[in-house]
């Protein structure tokens, strides 16, 4: 194989989402003189822009897609490949991209993502939402549906039942309380309000989810057209795009067929049975649907809670499946059981001088006890950097140690248009029984939840604007006892940051 290697770079990343491109300016900007490949399958890469760190550990950026050719013009080393690598040689040290190149490297990073893990394969009706295509496509079903039915209770779930208008939605979970990833049934018996209030008007204009350019970018398969058919798939090639991050529907009007704002009923506690189409309906004996529904909708879907709903379209939100096949074949990778590539305090596969970072990698070193690892933007950010310094300590046989952000989970976002921060085991994950919650809420406003284990603070979960977010975080690090405080820690008429500051 090797005399068909057309060019072997020191470093090869694969994927153009936040690892990767985070990645490859770490590379380039440390070692400006190494040669770099950045081999990615779809025509755009994504930026990190406005990027701030809100406190120690805590950071909020915007997230853009971009040309690739911004970031070859800001490093002259570094090589954008497009198109999908198809196989891995770890032996020779090479890749295969789809196009039939062969790629040789020192040091690889695979930063391929993931993609929606979806109820069904290849059902017209049921879409998965990942990247910008996939979101055009759902905003074009959506304008013409009149109800649909959203899987999962992930932030994915929780975004669009929320914004979504003109439109019924329901909404299935699985558990006991909706944004169960995110919140305990406290938090989401806070939130729950919002989603029978109006929407409050935005004020910030929109951004522009995508940034063009008049030509497509060389050996760019980018399929998306407005006449997309209904079936939901395109007609060409699609190659997956990077997955959306903060503020993904903005910029996109999520309405539907109907002059109806929000209208969300939840389904608690249930799964899906079964999905069919009119017709199947009709031949099978299903006896639970009420006679004027049947044939009127296009789909229709069974829950085990034995309730069944016909709807428009069908929205799989139940969380994201790494993309690691195309590096598996004739490899031995340890695989994790979420299906992540494994990977050491060094984001080391099992595989030499393979490396890998954000969503298609498993962080299987032993964790601090107030880190988890969730497949966020700022984690992929996070692992792709640390990843870059890493391979470069090693090229360079220095000592590296395992970055400070990992020490403590940290997450800032919006759900429902409320500020939420998320703090260490800010759901009790992993905690014993011991464990106590001190929880403060006032009703629209704020909700605070703080963890304490052995008098020790190890999460807390902040909605609103609480202003406790650097306290806190400073009360989870430096580990204090806070058994003296007991619920004063909480008390509003305190201010917490004297005792501490
Ligand atoms: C709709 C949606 C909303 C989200 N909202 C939030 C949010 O509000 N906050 C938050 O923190 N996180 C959010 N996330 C999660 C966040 O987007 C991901 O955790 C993050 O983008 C992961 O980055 P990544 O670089 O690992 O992967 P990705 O962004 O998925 O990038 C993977 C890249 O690899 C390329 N690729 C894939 N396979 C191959 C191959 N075989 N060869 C070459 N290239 C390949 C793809 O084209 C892509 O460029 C959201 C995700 C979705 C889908
Ligand atoms: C690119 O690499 C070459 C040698 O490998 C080096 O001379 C040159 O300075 C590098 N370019 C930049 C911008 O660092």
């Amino acid at each position: 194989m090797a005399d068909k290697v057309e060019k072997t770079f020191k470093f090869v990343i694969v994927g153009g989402g936040i690892a990767g491109v985070t990645c490859v300016e770490q590379l380039s900007s440390q070692i400006p003189s190494a040669e770099v490949a950045l081999i990615t399958a779809g025509p755009h890469i994504k930026a990190v822009t406005n990027y701030k760190q809100v406190s120690k550990m805590l950071e909020e950026f915007d997230v853009e897609e971009r040309p690739a050719s911004v970031l070859e013009e800001k490093f002259p080393n570094l090589t954008v490949i497009h198109s999908a690598v198809k196989s891995l040689h770890t032996q020779s040290h090479s890749v295969e991209t789809a196009d039939g190149r062969i790629f040789g490297y020192e040091k690889l990073c695979i930063c391929s993502g993931g993609r929606p893990k979806l109820l069904t394969q290849e059902n017209p009706y049921v879409l998965g939402i990942r990247d910008t295509d996939s979101a055009q496509e759902f905003q074009k079903r959506l304008s013409k549906a009149k109800r649909i039915v959203v899987v999962g209770n992930g932030g994915i779930a929780l975004e669009l039942v929320y914004e979504v208008e003109g439109c019924e939605v329901i909404w299935a979970v699985k558990d006991k309380a909706i944004g169960n990833t995110f919140f305990d049934a406290g938090a989401a018996q806070f939130l729950i309000p919002s989603l029978e209030a109006e929407k409050p008007e935005r004020a910030a204009p929109c951004k522009r989810p995508r940034y063009t350019t008049e030509e497509p970018a060389a050996g760019a398969s980018h399929t998306f057209t407005a006449d997309r058919n209904m079936q939901g798939r395109s007609s060409g090639p699609t190659e997956p795009g990077s997955a959306l991050g903060p503020d993904w529907h903005e910029g996109i009007a999520l309405h539907g067929a109907e002059q109806v704002s929000r209208r969300v009923s939840v389904e608690y506690q249930c799964e899906v049975e079964k999905i069919f189409t009119s017709e199947e309906l009709l031949n099978s004996q299903q006896q639970t649907l009420r006679p004027e529904n049947v044939g009127s909708w296009p789909v229709y879907i069974q829950l085990t809670n034995g309730k069944t709903f016909g709807c428009d379209f069908i929205v799989s939100a139940t969380g994201v499946v790494p993309n690691a096949e195309p590096f598996l074949y004739g490899n031995n990778f340890a695989l994790a059981d979420d299906g992540g590539l494994q990977v050491d305090d060094h984001m080391m596969t099992s595989e030499p001088d393979v490396y890998a970072a954000g969503d298609v990698c498993t962080a299987c070193w032993e964790h601090s006890p107030l880190w988890q690892q969730m497949r966020l933007w700022t984690q992929a950010r996070q692992m792709g950097w640390y990843a870059g310094r890493c391979m470069v300590a090693d090229i360079l046989s220095e000592p590296i140690e395992l970055d400070f952000c990992f020490e403590l989970f940290s997450h800032i976002t919006k759900f429902f248009n409320y500020k939420v921060v998320l703090l260490g085991k800010f759901n009790g994950q992993g905690l014993g029984p011991d464990h106590e919650l001190l929880v403060r809420c006032t009703k629209g406003q704020e909700y605070v939840k703080v963890v304490l284990s052995g008098g020790r603070m190890v999460g807390a979960v902040l909605i609103g604007e609480t202003d406790l977010e650097e306290t806190f975080e400073n009360l989870i690090l430096n580990q204090m006892d806070l058994t003296p405080y007991g619920e004063e820690l909480l008390n509003p008429n305190v201010d917490i940051e004297d005792y501490f500051d």
